[in-house]
């Protein structure tokens, strides 16, 4: 099975859980908990997934904050953002951390389902088969290794917007659907398919938050611009509170027009764009096609290892804000 290929070493658990070699090794070595593999000399040990959720059990556990926004939604009507590599790292490295995720992977490409491992050629339920066969959301879930779920996603979900579009109250039927799961998840995160769409909509609903993915590239502001503008309309019609954070992604910060882009965005949408910039690294494309997280292989000095992890911590820190608090923030932004 696939997640022996994903193991680790107690330096890298202790980069992971923002902790020392020291109290990994002591959790360890106190609580017995085995190494997967071994060299020779014994010095490296690895453990493997289950093991290290164990071991993040045992030190974050009374640090981890009491998550309130679970729905996080990856989104953006453009493709090629990089919604479905973010979503990919946040899922695995949030249940490498101990949480337990659920994925949903919204787009009829199934980019997500890959990644995960989900072949192509095995015959399973999708949304199309919740949303409008009616088949319960339970029997489409798939577990992907321990702590991370997946309902997947493959070419027949095309076939959803018309009779999507036809149901009553089409754009609530995935939160309706999602809420009783709230209690068995600390985290929900659903990726979305490049199109204004019924489905979509669905998402942003669904959301208690939206990471828009955005390229930090000349022609992504104007897209952007638009994306907002429509996303508020929408939460606004539909009398829900938005809370969104733009990701700034493929930052190239030898280019000027990188910059450029990434300082209008932050003089456009201020606090709405989230303090990580997620830099232009080959690690998170190789990670994709290998379908192994970027923690399991790159080398410790890659760029993209920190940007996902600080990202990964940045959701963790907007999901602990209470809807109270985020009002709150509101009132004074204004
Ligand atoms: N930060 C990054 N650095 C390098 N390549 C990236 C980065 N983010 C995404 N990519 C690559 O860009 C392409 C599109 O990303 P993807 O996640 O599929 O976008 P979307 O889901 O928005 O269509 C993929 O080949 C992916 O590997
Ligand atoms: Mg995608």
């Amino acid at each position: 099975m696939f997640t022996d290929e994903i193991s680790f070493n107690q330096r890298t658990i202790a980069r992971l859980l923002d902790s020392s070699p020291a109290t990994v090794n002591r959790v360890v070595t106190t609580k017995l908990i085995p190494a997967t593999l071994q060299t020779d000399s014994g010095k490296i040990k690895k453990y493997n997934l289950e093991n290290t959720r164990n071991i993040a059990e045992l030190i974050l556990k009374n640090q981890r904050p009491k998550i309130y926004n679970k729905i996080n939604v990856f989104y953006n009507f453009k493709g090629g953002t990089g919604k479905t590599s973010l979503c990919y790292q946040v899922a695995c490295h949030l249940s490498i951390l101990g949480y337990n995720v659920l994925a949903i992977d919204l787009d009829p490409q199934g980019h997500l389902s890959s990644a995960l491992r989900v072949a192509e050629d095995v015959n399973y339920h999708t949304m199309y088969d919740v949303l409008i066969n009616g088949v319960a959301i339970n029997e489409a879930i798939l577990n992907v290794f321990p702590g991370l779920d997946l309902v997947p996603a493959n070419i027949s979900m095309t076939r959803i917007e018309v009779p999507l579009s036809g149901k009553t109250k089409r754009e609530e039927k995935l939160r309706l659907l999602l809420e009783p799961l709230k209690s068995n998840y600390d985290f929900i995160l659903v990726d979305t398919n490049p199109t204004i769409s019924t489905l979509n909509l669905n998402a942003l609903v669904a959301a208690d938050r939206v990471n828009v993915v955005c390229e930090t590239q000349p022609f992504s502001l104007s897209g952007l611009r638009v994306l907002v503008e429509e996303m508020l309309q929408f939460y606004n019609e539909m009398h829900v509170q938005p809370n969104f954070g733009i990701i700034a992604n493929k930052y190239e910060s030898k280019t000027a027009s990188s910059q450029e882009v990434l300082g209008a965005l932050r003089t456009e949408y201020r606090d709405n764009v989230m303090d990580t910039v997620v830099r232009k690294c080959e690690d998170i494309n190789i990670s994709a096609k290998r379908k192994i997280p970027i923690f399991a292989f790159a080398n410790k000095h890659s760029i993209a290892i920190e940007d996902i992890l600080d990202l990964v911590r940045e959701i963790i820190k907007h999901a602990s804000i209470s809807h109270e608090e985020l009002m709150e923030k509101e009132k004074r932004a204004i």
